[in-house]
């Protein structure tokens, strides 16, 4: 059997990581053609050495570093903030796993999909900011679109072989994060480390901020929007704390079905890297028995204004969503940076989407347009 030729935008952080370890899983079935990073310049060298990639993307300040330490002739070195999409469509790659984080996935994404390549996107942003026309592209050339976000992968993977004319609804599931079970009155006097140490999920900084506020499941809601063509009022969001569903879809016939997995985001990656086949796992089955009991709750909207705000933005649709993305980009980092408490995330964010002008079926242009404006709104307010 071939193998497939993977390149990996994002291989420094947690997802990346984590696509690597598959990788190591399956030696004879996966080969890396392309790693990108941004500034972990260190751990780019040892992947380097360890996959011998034929191309490696760094940032601007990191590119002189890494180039002096890698063999030219083995590897060509490139810059991330402009190679990006000439890696995700390098004729030699079968897939793409998107791994980086932020909206700057946008261009990778949209230029693989556009040469009709197999995308696995971790990346939410992407898809939050242009959905539409990403889906609409990979309409058009035939593009496969396998997502590794572990509630999108439990949708896709309960829609195989059903009729998409069934289905009625999607649940949605949320663990509900650092701040489940804190009171409101509490948030701002959580710290840093203490936000950033998620109970069921090991991830990158900016993400566990958002399922701490529950923005990530706004995200989420908007993201499986676009990728199964759902209207806002078909997806529900479900607290389900032992994060073991990862999402469920309920048809016409009043069926449900679910796709129960541990928490662990290498089983997501290895269906993406393998779909349409399954590999067997190598990791601990999941033991129903241990868990013992799988518990549901409503979300509440006044605590985690955040997410009533991602729902009214689902329903409005057009170029907010783009709005809402960027505000939480730039209001999350100011968090990380000790700048803004967490609950003023929330009254940034909803500041800068209020006074937004919605643009309704946006073109990539507006797009980015909405996008850069947020960011400029943003950092004024902050
Ligand atoms: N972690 C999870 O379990 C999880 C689950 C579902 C979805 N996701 C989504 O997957 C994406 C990645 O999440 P993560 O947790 O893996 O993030 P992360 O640990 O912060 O890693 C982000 C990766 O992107 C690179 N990067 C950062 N800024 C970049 C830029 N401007 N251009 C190119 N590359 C850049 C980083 O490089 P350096 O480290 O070298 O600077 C790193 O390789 C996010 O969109 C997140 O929402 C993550």
């Amino acid at each position: 059997m071939k193998r497939k030729n993977v390149a990996i935008i994002g291989s420094t952080g947690s997802i990346g990581i984590n696509t690597l370890k598959v990788i190591d899983q399956f030696p004879e079935q996966f080969q890396v053609v392309a790693l990108s990073a941004y500034n972990n310049c260190d751990l780019l060298i040892r992947q380097i050495k360890k996959y011998r990639p034929r191309y490696a993307a760094v940032s601007q300040q990191q590119y002189e570093k890494i180039k002096s330490r890698v063999d030219a002739k083995r590897c060509t070195v490139c810059l991330a903030d402009q190679d990006l999409a000439m890696i995700a469509t390098l004729p030699q790659v079968d897939v793409v796993i998107l791994a980086m984080r932020g909206s700057a996935a946008l261009a990778p994404f949209m230029a693989a999909v556009k040469a009709g390549k197999t995308v696995a996107p971790a990346n939410k942003e992407a898809l939050v900011v242009a959905g539409d026309l990403l889906i609409a592209e990979a309409r058009r050339t035939g593009a496969t679109i396998v997502p590794i976000d572990s509630e999108q992968s439990a949708i896709f993977q309960c829609l195989q072989g059903q009729n998409r004319g069934e289905l009625k609804r999607v649940l949605l599931t949320a663990s509900g994060g650092t701040l489940l079970r804190v009171s409101s009155s509490k948030f701002d006097r959580l710290t840093v480390e203490e936000i950033l140490s998620h109970p069921r999920w090991k991830m990158g900084a900016k993400i566990t901020v958002d399922s701490a506020t529950l923005m990530n499941k706004g995200f989420e809601v908007i993201e499986a929007q676009k990728l199964f063509g759902l209207k806002a009022n078909e997806i529900r969001v479900v607290v389900h704390p032992q994060a073991i569903i990862h999402s469920m879809v309920e048809f016409i016939d009043g069926s449900v079905l679910a796709q129960l997995a541990s928490t662990d985001m290498r089983l997501p990656i290895q269906y993406a890297l393998t779909y349409p086949q399954r590999n067997s796992v190598r990791l601990p089955a999941l033991d129903l028995c241990a868990i013992q009991s799988l518990t549901f709750e409503e979300p509440d909207l006044k605590r985690f204004p955040l997410l009533a705000l991602a729902l009214e933005v689902a329903k409005k649709d057009g170029s907010l969503p783009a709005v809402l993305n960027a505000a939480d980009e730039v209001a999350v980092e100011a968090f990380l940076n000790r700048k803004i408490k967490l609950t003023k995330i929330f009254d940034v964010v909803s500041k800068v989407v209020k006074k937004h002008r919605l643009v309704l079926k946006p073109n990539l242009q507006e797009v980015l347009e909405a996008d850069q404006w947020a960011r400029e709104e943003t950092r004024k307010l902050i």
